[in-house]
């Protein structure tokens, strides 16, 4: 019918109706959900509170609304309230009556207001409550007086957040009467200085104090405190009073992000548990305190105060005492540093040391005899240093009886202990990845004189079941490399040319996850991996899916950069139900052949990851996305032979549409009015 040609005219007219017709709107009232004795009003576009809930409500939520004021009248009702929350609203201020009657409250939310406009008026308001345990006041755009003001005589509380605030310097009246303070948030300020800010908050036990900017931390002397956060600053020197005998209660310090360039100076008793020291500039000096090959070095650091009361700190940089009290530390993080080896002693120091984390510093060489790890290290990640050798005789690995996970990878590594991992007892996930290292061969005997080899093995490690071998230029593995393993996870990926498939044939049972990307496999055999779940295939230069993978009950397969020009029908089909997630992104895909992508888009459980990234060719070899395939033209089984005949046929096609369309113009013009008349010009109400 050439009435359908009108259909594309009528869909440009739609959204035109659309607009025309009003949204009809709805009286505003207040949806509040009643649990218990909780009002929840969040999102309710409530313009001021609600009036008509129960009177003896505990809780009120009115986050996310926009309301402006909190008037003097407006709780008066609900006396019962222990915790009111508004945060997200446009409020300006609250009245200086507002919580004349709210004698329980004790959890105040304000958090993401514009309490900056009416501060003087709103720390009148918050006087009245005498049992104020809770505060939010983050994200008001308050500066310092702002805050002083609005902190003033609130003696009972508790937490206090002015976190996203404008905060420039702290003093000794900022917070002086909180008295009670145990936690404060004054992360995400431009704070630059605290000068004894918080001598008032003897009970504080957490403070943060992230992303601000910071110069430096001296005379750190807040032994009450638990966690203190200062990651994100610009610090460049942490320094604790040293004189103090009192054992400090910091469990947990972080000091990431900054520009440290020293180890920081610690409280020298402590309970020090967690110590995040990650991207700075740390290293130890003291190689430099060798008075015989550094003759005229320096043999102490001084730090100044900037302070002229305070007095300055010189350490010895041999001095046991320059790290601190470090003898509780648990996690010591230490990614992102300049560290080129540890002090004499260093690691000693740490008995209960269960991760240490090395990942990108300056490492030559780990000896893990001399630096005595603890037995209850249980993470070592020393990867992408410069390790060329690690050494450690054979009761010292058996020592290491928990770790669990060693990382080495991208490093230079050539020398490894004789039978490193199989001396480990809980060793359960190892990434040798992107070093120079090879497999010994099976026939290798195992009693050697030598404590040191340039070759791995891991025969029968019950506990070993992570194991990756990326980018090790490894090009044949033993046959029986793998024996008595029960691996889930391995990655031979980045071994170009390796020849894999018998040695790995004996993990088919375990096997879950298994990476061979860009390792020039062709038809390699998957029908005995029964458990595999996971499969990376990428750049592998594949033109079709090795048909034993069928069988398999994968949920993740990566095949992206290969030779695929298409999928058939039936392995797509036989795919797409099981598959969870599928790359393949980076194949010269035949637009002609598409099928399998409508087959794997439409199936819901399936996520076709980067899906409108995936080209695909048309017959002029003009790549196109697949997504849009279906607005090709192909005919037959499409080929290059098929190309001419389109060619030919297209023009002729068109003409004869043009034509069509003219004369259905020329005969039927009423038709095209009566359709639009009909459709479009509708009377609409208002
Ligand atoms: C607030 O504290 C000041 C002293 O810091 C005191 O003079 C004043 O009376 C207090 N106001 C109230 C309402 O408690
Ligand atoms: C303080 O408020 C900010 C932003 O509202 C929030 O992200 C942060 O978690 C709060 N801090 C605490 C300790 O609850
Ligand atoms: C310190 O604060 C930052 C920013 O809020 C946060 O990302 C980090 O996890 C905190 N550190 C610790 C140890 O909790
Ligand atoms: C710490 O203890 C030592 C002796 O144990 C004492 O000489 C010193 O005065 C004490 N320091 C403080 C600040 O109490
Ligand atoms: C080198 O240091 C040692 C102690 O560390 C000291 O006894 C010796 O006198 C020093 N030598 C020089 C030349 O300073
Ligand atoms: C050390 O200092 C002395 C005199 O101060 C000088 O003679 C000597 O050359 C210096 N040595 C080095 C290695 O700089
Ligand atoms: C700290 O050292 C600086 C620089 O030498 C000096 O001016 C200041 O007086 C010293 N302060 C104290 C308390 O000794
Ligand atoms: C490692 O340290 C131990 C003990 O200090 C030492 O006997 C051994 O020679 C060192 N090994 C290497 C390769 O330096
Ligand atoms: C491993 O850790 C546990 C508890 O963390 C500890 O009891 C045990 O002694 C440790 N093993 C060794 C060999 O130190
Ligand atoms: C080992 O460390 C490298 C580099 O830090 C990291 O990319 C890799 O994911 C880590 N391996 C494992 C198994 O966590
Ligand atoms: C598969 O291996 C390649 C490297 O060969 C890697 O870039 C890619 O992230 C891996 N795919 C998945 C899903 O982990």
């Amino acid at each position: 019918m050439p009435v359908h040609g009108f259909t594309p005219i009528l869909l440009c007219l739609l959204p035109i109706w659309r607009i025309l017709t009003p949204v009809s709107s709805h009286p505003q009232h207040s949806r509040c959900q009643l649990i218990q004795r909780t009002a929840l009003c969040n999102d309710g576009k409530l313009s001021s509170v609600p009036a008509g809930l129960p009177d003896n409500i505990e809780e009120l939520q009115l986050n996310y609304n926009s309301i402006q004021t909190l008037q003097d009248t407006c709780l008066l009702r609900y006396s019962s309230l222990n915790t009111l929350s508004l945060a997200c609203n446009s409020l300006e201020k609250l009245e200086s009556n507002t919580f004349q009657d709210s004698k329980l409250l004790e959890n105040v939310n304000l958090a993401s207001n514009n309490l900056y406009i009416g501060y003087q008026e709103t720390s009148l308001a918050l006087k009245n409550l005498i049992v104020l345990r809770a505060l939010d006041l983050s994200e008001n755009r308050l500066k310092d007086e702002m805050a002083e003001t609005l902190l003033q005589n609130l003696t009972s509380l508790e937490y206090l957040n002015l976190s996203g605030n404008l905060l420039q310097r702290l003093h000794d009246t900022s917070f002086g009467d909180l008295h009670q303070l145990k936690e404060l948030d004054l992360q995400r300020n431009i704070m630059f200085e605290i000068d004894n800010a918080f001598n008032s908050n003897s009970k504080l036990q957490r403070l943060n104090l992230a992303f601000n900017y910071l110069p430096c931390l001296t005379d750190f002397h807040m032994s009450q405190l638990v966690v203190l956060n200062v990651s994100h600053n610009v610090i460049d020197f942490f320094i604790s009073r040293q004189d103090l005998n009192d054992t400090f209660q910091l469990e947990t310090l972080d000091l990431s992000n900054n520009q440290l360039v020293f180890f920081p100076l610690l409280p020298s008793h402590s309970r020090l548990r967690n110590l995040y020291l990650s991207h700075n500039f740390v290293r130890f000096y003291e190689h430099l305190a060798d008075n015989v090959t550094f003759p005229n070095s320096t043999t102490s650091v001084e730090f100044y105060n900037l302070k002229k009361h305070t007095r300055n700190v010189t350490a010895k940089l041999w001095d046991e005492n320059l790290h601190g009290d470090i003898s509780s530390l648990e996690i010591l993080d230490l990614r992102g540093n300049q560290v080129d080896y540890f002090p004499n002693g260093f690691i000693q120091k740490m008995p209960t040391l269960s991760r240490l984390q090395m990942c990108t510093n300056c490492l030559e060489t780990l000896n893990l005899t001399s630096e005595q790890f603890s037995g209850s290290l249980y993470e070592l990640d020393v990867s992408n240093n410069r390790l060329n050798q690690i050494s450690a005789d054979e009761s010292t690995l058996t020592s290491l009886g928990n770790l669990t996970y060693f990382n080495l990878s991208w490093n230079a590594l050539e020398w490894l202990p004789l039978g490193l991992f199989s001396s480990l007892p809980s060793i359960r996930s190892v990434d040798l990845s992107y070093n120079n290292i090879d497999i010994c061969p099976s026939e290798e005997t195992e009693i050697s004189v030598k404590t040191i080899s340039t070759c791995v093995d891991w025969k029968n490690i019950v506990s070993l079941k992570q194991l990756y071998l990326r980018g090790c230029d490894l090009e044949r593995i033993p046959t029986s490399a793998f024996t008595g393993l029960s691996l889930t996870h391995l990655d031979l990926s980045d071994n170009p040319g390796l020849t894999t498939q018998e040695s790995i044939q004996s993990l088919g049972r375990t096997l879950q996850h298994l990476g061979l990307g860009n390792t020039h496999i062709q038809d390699f055999d998957f029908s005995h991996f029964k458990s595999l779940k996971s499969l990376n295939l990428s750049r592998n230069s594949l033109a079709d899916l090795p048909p034993s993978l069928l069988n398999l009950d994968l949920k993740v397969l990566d095949l992206r950069d290969n030779n695929l020009s298409t999928i058939p029908s039936g392995q797509a089909n036989d795919l797409a139900p099981k598959l969870q997630t599928v790359f393949l992104t980076g194949n010269p895909f035949n637009c002609c052949q598409a099928e399998w992508f409508s087959t794997f888009i439409t199936t819901e459980t399936l996520n076709v990851v980067g899906q409108s990234d995936i080209e695909c060719e048309d017959i002029f070899q003009t790549p196109h996305r697949v997504e849009h395939s279906h607005s090709f033209l192909c005919l037959g089984e499409g080929g290059e032979s098929t190309s001419w005949y389109i060619l030919l046929f297209l023009p002729v096609c068109l003409f004869f549409m043009g034509i069509g369309i003219i004369v259905l113009l020329t005969f039927k013009p009423k038709m095209l009015k009566k359709s639009i008349k009909k459709k479009c010009l509708k009377p609409t109400s208002y």
